[in-house]
């Protein structure tokens, strides 16, 4: 059984849930009165412009809608209520690569806000549910961008920049997004990198949606420009007002897209709504940082991903806290820039994902000892299972044993965190997450609806609502349907799966074990198998096409693929084949989802009725023994030939 480390109890005694007691009475409070609890937590946490009528209307199932009939502005509550006491205090503060600083206080940042929404409504004709697409460097104009659209009620849909133009064409017109902002380029390792190419490419083809282009300059490398059509950012934003209205916004009004890859077809644009968000960043900020009036919070993900969203915007300014913006690697100029950095700042919540802690464990286990990092309370994790190394090291090291480490289990489709300890009061294990939040109704459950025995793993399942979750896949209510409510139910109905699996320990702590589903998760980012599938098949070389994740030291999980090639031309030019299946990678998806493993194999194992036994192929991945019986097999001796070819 794995160590138990307490909470620091100097740092108990400060925050705001104390101890086990606390926390059992709070989710017991939840448990008994479900909707009383989200009803107090929305009424202390929020400032309505108009109050709501009702907390939870779930005569709909499973579209579920909160706080119904009340009215708000998320800018509101992340800007303008805190310019009475706050106005000079750093919102954020931006690091750049190349070492450039810059801090914007509340107010500016409100002003900034304003003038963007201003250009947007005046210059490019944004109204209220318009789609936006931002395709952006981590730079304050992406802030600015996101809480723009959020201040007309315009709907953001950030695609990270290190998607292609084709995955960026396929999200615009998804979306049929009317605007998309973006930058010229940014830095990374040391070197400009430029993203406006691929916005004109992507353009090019199918997107009449799509009539303007905003151009932040943030690199000034030489790039087209499209007349009519292309706008410089810094050259007409000061004409615009620095004052704006907030649109009122519904409750249930959505606030944003984001694009995320599923085990079938297409990515699917999950929808967040305005109240039930806010008011999610809001609470975890409080429970599960423990943020405090003079806190720095510091989250190291992209703004291109959920985690950047709720945990480097949304949140930390909800709070009205300070959060800090990096716009490039952790390694450069050496593995200690995020340690200087958190010296620097004097960041007190740090949140991270275990590939970026065990590539600087690997690169520089002692470079932390360089610095003072004393300003650290809570440390936290997300994206994928941590292993214990990486876990003890960060505790370690970093925290230098002060600190508890929050693992936090949530998605793209819960908004923030739904399974993490609480700093103050949960006792820490290596590797799990611990317990549900308050609130929450997570449970391990097996194909009958009932709650696993500890040490047997089920399906990680939300038996009830809550405040942040998803809506509805923009344009696809039969997706969202059979995506999260198909496959579990309990007490005869369906409830929220969601797509992990995870087991209850010893002492009852959950323990993620990965998805369960045809989902892989490579540096914590998400990539459908299904998509990289389609992709590899589009070489006239690939006759049948498999894709897995393997185990990667660093990355998690990698991405494996299995080729038969068509006709026996190609053997012995397999190496050009592979620059050729990872070129058609980069071009319609990007680097993220670049083939670790590329095995060539003379067939794939199937069933007599033609189904890819994908389970035997996940097992050889991982070097496991294959358990599965293959005697159904179409081809029983597959299996040992292809095995055959993994140990040579
Ligand atoms: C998937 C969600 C949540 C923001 C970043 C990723 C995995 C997430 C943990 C954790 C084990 C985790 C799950 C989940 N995951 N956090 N603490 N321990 N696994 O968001 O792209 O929507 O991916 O990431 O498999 O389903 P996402």
């Amino acid at each position: 059984m794995s160590q138990i480390f307490e909470p620091n109890r100097d740092f108990s005694r400060e925050a705001r849930i104390k101890n086990m007691c606390e926390f059992k009475e709070l989710s017991l409070q939840a448990e008994e009165n479900f909707e009383g609890y989200w009803d107090k937590m929305a009424k202390e946490k929020i400032d309505w412009f108009e109050p709501y009528d009702t907390v939870l209307d779930e005569s709909n199932r499973p579209f579920y809608k909160w706080f119904i009939g009340g009215k708000l502005n998320v800018t509101h509550q992340c800007l303008g209520r805190h310019l009475d006491r706050r106005k000079n205090k750093a919102a954020i503060i931006w690091e750049g690569e190349d070492g450039k600083k810059r801090i914007i206080t509340y107010l500016q940042l409100y002003y900034r806000v304003n003038r963007l929404a201003n250009l947007m409504k005046n210059k490019f004709d944004i109204k209220k549910g318009d789609r936006v697409i931002l395709y952006m460097p981590m730079i304050p104009e992406a802030a600015f961008a996101m809480l723009a659209c959020a201040k007309i009620g315009a709907i953001h849909s950030i695609v990270f920049g290190g998607f292609s133009a084709d995955a960026l064409r396929d999200r615009i017109i998804d979306a049929s997004a009317k605007l998309i902002i973006t930058a010229d380029g940014a830095f990374r390792r040391g070197k400009p990198y430029m993203l406006k190419p691929a916005v004109d490419e992507a353009l090019k083809e199918g997107c009449e949606c799509c009539k303007k282009v905003l151009i932040v300059q943030r690199n000034f490398e030489d790039i087209d420009y499209t007349p009519g059509r292309d706008y410089v950012y810094n050259e007409i934003i000061m004409n615009e007002s620095q004052h704006c209205d907030p649109e009122p916004m519904d409750s249930e009004d959505p606030l944003f897209l984001l694009y995320t890859s599923g085990s079938t077809g297409k990515p699917k644009g999950v929808m967040h709504s305005s109240a039930g968000y806010i008011l999610w960043a809001q609470y975890t900020m409080e429970h599960v940082f423990d943020v405090k009036e003079n806190d720095t919070f510091w989250c190291t993900a992209d703004v291109g991903w959920i985690t950047g969203h709720t945990y480097i915007i949304y949140g930390p300014l909800a709070m009205g806290a300070t959060t800090i913006m990096y716009e490039g690697t952790p390694t450069f100029p050496d593995t200690g820039r995020w340690w200087k950095m958190i010296e620097e700042h004097r960041v007190n919540q740090f949140y991270t994902a275990p590939t970026a802690i065990r590539l600087l464990h690997k690169l520089g286990k002692n470079e932390p000892k360089k610095y003072d990092l004393s300003s650290l309370k809570v440390l936290g994790t997300v994206g994928e299972p941590i292993n214990p190394d990486a876990w003890m090291w960060y505790y370690n090291e970093i925290g230098r044993k002060n600190c508890s480490i929050v693992d936090t289990w949530w998605q793209t489709e819960t908004g923030g965190h739904m399974i993490s300890p609480l700093p103050g009061a949960t006792p820490i294990k290596p590797g799990s997450a611990t317990f549900p939040l308050p609130g929450i109704m997570a449970e391990i459950i097996d194909e009958n609806g009932n709650q696993t025995p500890k040490g047997e793993k089920g399906f990680l399942c939300i038996t009830k609502p809550w405040p942040s979750m998803i809506r509805n896949i923009w344009g696809d209510s039969d997706r969202y349907v059979k995506s999260y409510f198909g496959d579990c139910k309990k007490d005869g109905k369906s409830v929220y799966f969601s797509g992990d699996g995870a087991m209850y320990d010893d002492d009852g702590y959950i323990v993620i074990t990965g998805r369960t589903d045809d989902v892989i998760n490579v540096s914590g980012h998400r990539l459908g198998t299904a998509e990289i599938e389609s992709v590899l098949a589009h070489h006239f070389n690939v006759a049948e096409v498999a894709v897995v994740g393997c185990p990667d030291p660093i990355k998690g999980e990698g991405v494996f693929a299995y080729i038969v090639i068509k006709g026996e031309d190609s053997i012995g030019e397999e190496i050009e084949m592979i620059q050729e299946l990872n070129a058609l990678i980069k071009k319609e998806i990007g680097n993220i989802a670049k083939l670790d493993v590329v095995l060539f194999v003379p067939g794939l194992p199937k069933t007599r009725s033609g189904k890819i036994m994908r389970r035997i192929l996940r097992s050889i991945a991982k070097g496991e023994e294959i358990t599965q019986d293959t005697s159904t097999l179409e081809d029983p001796l597959i299996v040992d030939k292809i095995q055959n070819l993994v140990n040579c």
